[in-house]
């Protein structure tokens, strides 16, 4: 193994001889902007400031100060690489950037989606499952999670926005009318600063999905066997606003199980729709012991979630939701 250390950050992981940076500084849970992996976009591109790497791309020796893309480089010997954007879990303050809107569709009845590009997108980095939000002048932040995966140029958001949803409505409006919008970010701490070890059970509500997308697209990146399990939960079927796309996943990715729970199914003879997202959830046979789960829905969902998984056997350092963090209970 050899020791690589990024400057400014101070923070330092191993690699392999015949593993690339930006995998081996994935495995270690630090967050290095990253798109196409294979050497062309650039976003991961770092200075060498000592050791000598070797360039996979053309089999060249790199030397100081050359630089490198982390995604087709390998390590020589021990490394220091100049590297602006990394963060190791949680650790980036959240910062307000003008992104351009790129496109805004609707999906469903209600859900739009938006892709947003951030100028500089190498100087910034999150990790899956983050969110960011939506400053308006003389409004309220309006918060979404992130829909799209760290490792993906740009930034993706599913915003709900009923007709009588008035912040959401005047996001959309903004969003359509202008090419421009402030954004903040990173927010929250329910996230994968590296793939877990054990096997992943996603639990969403809504468009809670946004942040179980998030997750899914970059465990896919980092060639991750264990198994991971998709609860989404809805009203109706119309709220399954991106319902093929789970299905999609199944197909592809081995691991991966999509169970929709829907409240009105006809066979559903349950009272409440989070009791029956819960409920689905309790009797999916998972090793509670052995599994990190996130949740991302409502507080009531997620609480009513987190208790009777607990009362299951789940460790309580297990169960991540941003809703512990927004609204604590008292
Ligand atoms: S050059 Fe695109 S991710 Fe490395």
């Amino acid at each position: 193994m050899h020791r690589v250390t990024l400057k400014p950050s101070g923070l330092t992981f191993s690699v392999r001889p015949d593993q690339d940076l930006l995998d081996a500084a994935a495995q270690a849970g630090i967050a290095v902007p990253a798109a196409c992996r294979n050497g062309v976009c650039e976003i991961c591109e770092a200075r060498l400031l000592a050791g000598h790497a070797l360039n996979t791309r053309n089999q060249q020796t790199m030397t100081v100060p050359e630089r490198l893309m982390l995604c087709r480089s390998l390590a020589l010997e021990d490394l220091q690489l100049e590297i602006n954007a990394v963060m190791a879990a949680g650790t980036n303050q959240p910062r307000e950037y003008r992104a351009r809107v790129v496109d805004v569709r609707s999906i469903s009845h209600d859900v739009y989606r938006v892709e947003l590009q951030l100028p500089r997108r190498r100087e910034l980095s999150f990790h899956a499952g983050q969110y960011l939000s939506v400053n308006l002048p003389d409004a309220d932040p309006c918060y979404f999670s992130i829909a799209s995966s760290p490792t993906e140029s740009s930034i993706e958001l599913h915003i709900q926005a009923a007709p009588d949803w008035v912040s959401a409505q005047k996001v959309i409006e903004a969003l359509t009318s202008g090419s421009e919008v402030t954004v903040e970010l990173p927010h929250g701490k329910a996230c994968l600063a590296a793939a877990p070890e054990k096997p992943m059970l996603l639990v969403a509500a809504g468009t809670g999905f946004a942040q179980m997308k998030s997750l899914v697209d970059y465990l896919r990146t980092t060639g991750y066997q264990e198994p991971v399990k998709l609860f989404w939960g809805v009203r109706r079927h119309e709220d399954m606003y991106l319902r093929s796309l789970a299905q999609q996943w199944q197909q592809d990715w081995p691991p991966f199980t999509f169970l929709p729970v829907v409240g009105d199914d006809e066979d559903n003879d349950w009272a409440g729709h989070h009791d029956q997202l819960v409920r689905a959830v309790l009797a999916s046979g998972v090793d509670w012991k052995h599994v990190e789960v996130h949740a991302s829905g409502s507080p009531t969902m997620v609480y009513t979630l987190m208790d009777a998984l607990i009362d299951a056997g789940l460790p309580e350092t297990a169960f991540f939701s941003d809703v512990l963090e927004y609204a604590p209970r008292t």
